[in-house]
């Protein structure tokens, strides 16, 4: 039989053609990278994790309004998707100091922010996703101001259904970043959440014990990456079973 024609192969997924115009197939892989490709490993089982629970978190979003791409799970690896046209924008949103804002700014990890921050930086692997600032994305036309303030306020939503949805499992949503396409329907454009939302782009911390529970297990050479991966499908109610 035929394999389908692969679109695009990223760092944690790969892009096939859909089965219907208009579709295609996300496929996880168990591959991580880390440091823009400094560091590379294979985390046995991620892919399936990853599938599953962005699958629930992109399902429970679009039960609240919140448009996505995603349309239904095919297998274990794989779901079907809306094709978009991804906006070169990586929409990171904060609630507690980590990662590069702590380095950034010299402040502890940990500090929760006095409001949510929600900050922009440029997809593009070869100059190493820098952080822009809305004025950059209106001069080079990455986004027309419309459709950021509908990017803005579709992240600080989906930002209040998640820290809600992880509170009740016990999990802080330190920060995550998401992307955004627009999604052509004859000549109407929509915004539309894409991409993914698992424990590789967000940073979800044991609400008891502040234990991470995300990729800076592997970022950070932690251990136990996997296992914490499951402990968040499993507080979720959804490990699949293997
Ligand atoms: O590294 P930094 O602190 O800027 O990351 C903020 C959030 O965005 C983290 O949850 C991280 O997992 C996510 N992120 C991502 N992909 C990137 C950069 C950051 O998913 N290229």
């Amino acid at each position: 039989m035929a394999r389908r024609r692969q679109i695009y192969e990223g760092k944690a997924k790969i892009i096939f053609e859909g089965p219907e115009p208009g579709t295609v197939v996300q496929y996880f892989k168990d591959d991580a990278t880390a440091g823009n490709g400094a560091k590379s490993g294979v985390i046995t089982g991620k892919g399936v994790l990853n599938n599953r629970i962005s699958e629930y978190l992109m399902q429970r979003l679009g039960e609240m309004g919140i448009p996505t791409h995603f349309i239904r799970s095919l297998n274990m690896r794989e779901q079907l998707v809306r094709e978009v046209e991804i906006i070169p924008l990586e929409v990171v949103v904060r609630n507690v100091v980590a990662g590069s804002l702590s380095k950034r700014f010299g402040l502890p990890e940990g500090e929760r922010l006095p409001r949510t921050l929600v900050e922009y930086y440029y997809k593009n692997d070869e100059l190493n996703d820098p952080l822009i600032s809305e004025e950059h994305i209106a001069t080079f036309g990455w986004a027309h101001p419309q459709e950021l303030e509908e990017i803005q306020s579709l992240a600080l939503r989906v930002n209040d259904f998640l820290c809600g949805l992880f509170t009740g499992v016990g999990i802080t949503l330190v920060d995550f970043k998401l992307e955004f396409g627009r999604l052509w329907q004859g000549d109407e454009m929509r915004i539309v959440l894409a991409d993914e939302i698992s424990p590789d782009n967000c940073r979800l911390w044991d609400s008891r014990t502040q234990e991470k529970m995300d990729k800076d297990r592997f970022r950070r050479d932690m251990g136990g990456v996997g296992e914490a991966y499951q402990e968040v499908a499993r507080r979720l109610g959804i490990l699949p079973e293997h």
